[in-house]
């Protein structure tokens, strides 16, 4: 059985935490400046949908807190989370008021995010992630890397990345920002006629992820060597340490 809001399914044993994510973002939203939200909104009114989307902010805080709830932010100390790809900062607003030290990196020409991100007074580096580049140096580690309806893998493009491309991403992300034991959670969007992932790729984040499901992938506690493309046909393991609270 599966219940959704208007844009989001889940299943019953998503239940408690979907509960306690309306609670917990009830409490965020509280904490927001309601007059500024509101200028925000009507000075980018007249744009698409790609703001428009994001201006219903119960949802999209109510469905970024349940990611949060689900890697088990809402419990436990602080702990630095970089969101990859933030967009408007739902989620890593949802982390900081849960008491994480947060940080972002997106595109940085979109207005829209820029206000947004300013609202939420999130520290964000500009910078457009491509394949086969490493991230810009932040002079700290992490011990969550998220992001959230991923477009920077030339998402409904002919250059949709491979498992050569996020093996160089996985591996910089590990080797540079990622504390040893952290968590890499990856969401992604579906493709027209793929699904979440090609079957090559979905081989790939098998041999290395602790968990796929719903179009997400879990690399959590000790991270798998890259497996050099020699996908293993044995299935991802189940959940492993780190509070991951989410049931496929
Ligand atoms: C579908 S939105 C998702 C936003 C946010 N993660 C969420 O779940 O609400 C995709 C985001 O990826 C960003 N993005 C797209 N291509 C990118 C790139 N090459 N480098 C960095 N960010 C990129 C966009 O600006 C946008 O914020």
């Amino acid at each position: 059985m599966v219940f959704s809001t208007t844009r989001l399914q889940y299943s019953v044993a998503d239940l408690s935490n979907f509960l306690r994510a309306r609670t917990l973002a009830g409490k965020a939203d509280a904490a927001i400046d309601q007059e500024r939200f509101r200028q925000v909104i009507a000075s980018h009114s007249s744009e698409g949908y790609d703001s428009y989307k994001y201006f219903d902010k119960q949802l999209w805080l109510r469905s970024k807190m349940m990611r949060a709830i689900e890697l088990g932010l809402d419990k436990g100390s602080s702990r630095a989370v970089l969101d990859l790809g933030c967009g408007a900062g739902y989620f890593l607003y949802c982390c900081k008021h849960l008491g994480h030290d947060v940080h972002g990196i997106d595109l940085p020409t979109y207005e829209f995010y820029r206000d947004m991100i300013a609202l939420f007074g999130i520290p964000r580096t500009g910078f457009r992630i491509e394949p086969r580049k490493n991230l810009p140096i932040l002079d700290k580690r992490f011990d969550v890397i998220t992001a959230h309806q991923i477009c920077f893998n030339g998402h409904k493009t002919e250059n949709l990345w491979g498992p050569e491309e996020w093996d160089y991403f996985l591996n910089d992300l590990q080797k540079n920002y990622l504390k040893p034991g952290g968590t890499i959670a990856l969401e992604f969007n579906a493709e027209p006629e793929i699904g979440f992932y090609t079957k090559e790729v979905r081989g790939y984040f098998e041999s290395r992820a602790t968990r796929i499901f719903r179009g997400r992938v879990i690399i959590a506690g000790d991270i798998k060597p890259s497996p050099a493309f020699t996908p293993s046909e044995t299935a991802a393991s189940g959940l492993a340490a780190g509070g991951l609270a989410t049931r496929t």
